[in-house]
């Protein structure tokens, strides 16, 4: 990746920002505090209770395509743990959770007229109650990537126009089962991730890699499917149900390098209309954004092709489209400096990212903690939730996704860099919301550390620590909870002594909770060395799953197993 040392720019005159400058004070009443995760990311039970297999079940057990061939196999069992998850919640005195169905739980193969799973739905069922029992309300994802893998294997899964009334089927499906209690539905999860990374680059399930045409294809019929299924909503079920179907769309910020060179200020919108853009104009104004049309097109052209590889949309679709959005959901993590540059078209290496023109760079001072992408800008925040403000006429919208990861595989519960990240976002989000952007709800990304998608299980988002060597995976608090729980419990941030007051607490707290976390690890390492002493059959298979990863720290756990295991034997 290409890196610039740039100062921040300071014309950022919407809102007369000032990048260094806190916020103190509080969050419109009602606003809506929570956390999220998904159903491949957490649930595990892949293959329980008559669930189909997805397309990710498919491809995390192909060798080479996650870190050390990891797979969402079980996960964070939480298929088993609704009970304990919701007391997490409560104990952060959460308002809402963001969860996603699992299509092929409950539809094993995708096609609702084949088998629907009542296993399955009774799932979903006991926790949408247990939520709602405990005043949290509900958010639920209907597409976060686990696409059945049939569909995929018989059509191509969304490079075919056929997915618009499967999955439509399949949502109905759920408007009718949960609809009664669901009043917050979200169509599609991140369709940028599924059209980019799962059609174009291939690093995502189902691993396509469909330069130039794929990832467009994929997007063109994931907009006609949501708008399918908030048709089939609004002519349905919002009667009587009065509920509310959005669709969580994820963009970086684009800032431009050279704020005084009108290429890199296009090439920075650009940026962003090739992102959220490409989802939020159709769906808000009825057609792609006019830029994207203009460099495909093009491009195109310049191929030697006859038509534009970005697909168009006729008269009737692009009014049929237009609206379907009761509110906005933003997933949002980090930013980007970007500059203008020439990708000349060619014949054969055409792609989304060379249709854009523009080169993505980084300030080096930036913190980046975890995932190589994320660098924490929380000025890039506000910014983005201006743009939206401007672009789609000041729509509602629920943050769905903010957050920070952590590489490290040595237990630390002690996440000062996470509270950081998490003061400085929510922070721009009020500044933004006293901008007058419309922001309803935030929702911390995530509850869980959980199944990283191609990172396997190497980075870590969860406000609670998972250990998933133990099979019973134990979930433990990291420092990030105590400070999340004042931010929700005085809804913002009170003033100076009090927010650093919050942040000196969590961090006195969390040092106790890693040191029983480590007693723990220790003592089941332990008591594994002890399982094979004595029953080195049975257990040996066990052992090896269990000790995969050789750092440092579990090394050293290791050496003090293996000791232990020296005097037993020397005291038998
Ligand atoms: C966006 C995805 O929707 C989510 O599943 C993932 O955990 C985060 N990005 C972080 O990578």
């Amino acid at each position: 990746m290409l890196v610039l040392c740039l100062s921040a720019a300071e014309d950022f005159d919407w809102t007369k920002n000032n990048h260094g400058s806190f916020y103190y004070g509080t969050f419109p009443a009602g606003f809506s505090w929570g956390a999220g995760g998904s159903a491949y990311q957490t649930e595990g039970a892949w293959d329980k209770d008559g669930k189909g297999l997805s397309i990710w079940d498919v491809f995390s057990h192909k060798k080479g395509k996650i870190q050390l061939n990891d797979t969402g196999d079980s996960s964070c069992e939480g298929y088993y743990k609704i009970k304990d998850d919701i007391s997490l919640m409560k104990d952060l005195r959460l308002n809402h959770y963001r969860f996603s169905i699992a299509w092929p739980r409950i539809i094993p193969t995708g096609v609702k007229s084949d088998h629907v799973n009542e296993k399955g739905i009774q799932y979903y069922d006991e926790l949408i109650d247990h939520l709602l029992e405990s005043n949290i309300t509900p958010i639920v994802t209907l597409y976060h990537w686990d696409l059945p893998q049939v569909l995929q294997e018989k059509y191509g899964g969304w490079q075919n126009i056929s997915m618009v009334n499967y999955f439509n089927d399949f949502a109905n499906l759920c408007f009718e089962k949960f609809g009664d209690r669901v009043k917050h539905w979200i169509t599609f999860n991140n369709p940028w991730s599924v059209a980019v990374e799962g059609y174009e680059t291939g690093e995502h399930a189902p691993g396509m890699r469909l330069r130039g045409n794929g990832a467009y294809r994929a997007a063109h019929h994931i907009i006609k499917a949501h708008a399918k299924v908030w048709h089939t909503y609004d002519t349905q079920w919002r009667e009587k149900q009065k509920g509310l179907v959005g669709i969580s769309l994820s963009g970086d910020w684009g800032e431009p390098v050279d704020i005084s060179n009108q290429k890199d200020i296009e090439a920075a919108e650009r940026y962003v209309q090739f992102y959220l853009g490409w989802f939020a104009t159709p769906i808000f104004h009825g057609d792609y954004p006019q830029v994207m049309k203009d460099f495909v097109g093009r491009k195109s052209v310049q191929q030697g092709l006859g038509t534009s590889r970005l697909p168009t949309f006729s008269p009737q679709e692009k009014s049929y489209i237009k609206g379907t959005c009761d509110f906005l959901g933003i997933g949002h993590f980090t930013t980007r400096y970007i500059t203008h540059r020439n990708d000349p078209p060619s014949r054969s290496s055409n792609s989304y990212f060379t249709d854009r023109d523009l080169a993505e760079l980084v300030d080096p001072r930036w913190p980046d903690p975890g995932s190589e992408w994320l660098y924490s800008v929380p000025w890039g925040f506000r910014r983005l939730l201006n743009f939206v403000k401007t672009q789609y006429g000041n729509p509602n919208i629920y943050v769905t996704e903010n957050g920070v990861s952590e590489k490290m595989m040595c237990t630390e519960l002690c996440d000062e860099w996470r509270i950081q990240y998490y003061k400085d976002y929510i922070n721009e989000m009020l500044k933004a919301i006293r901008d007058g952007v419309n922001v309803k709800g935030y929702t911390a990304w995530s509850l869980l550390d959980k199944f990283e998608w191609d990172e396997g299980y190497s980075e870590r988002f969860g406000l609670y620590y998972v250990d998933f060597r133990n099979k019973n995976k134990p979930r433990y608090p990291k420092a990030s909870v105590q400070f999340y729980k004042r931010v929700i419990s005085s809804n913002g941030f009170p003033n100076q002594r009090e927010v650093e007051n919050w942040k000196r607490k969590a961090v006195e707290m969390c040092s106790s909770s890693n040191q029983l976390l480590a007693a723990e690890e220790q003592r089941s390492t332990a008591a594994n060395i002890l399982r094979l002493i004595h029953d080195p059959l049975t257990s040996h298979m066990e052992m090896v799953t269990e000790i995969v990863v050789p750092t440092v720290c579990t090394l050293s756990i290791l050496i003090s197993a293996v000791l232990l295991m020296f005097l037993l034997r020397r005291r038998n």
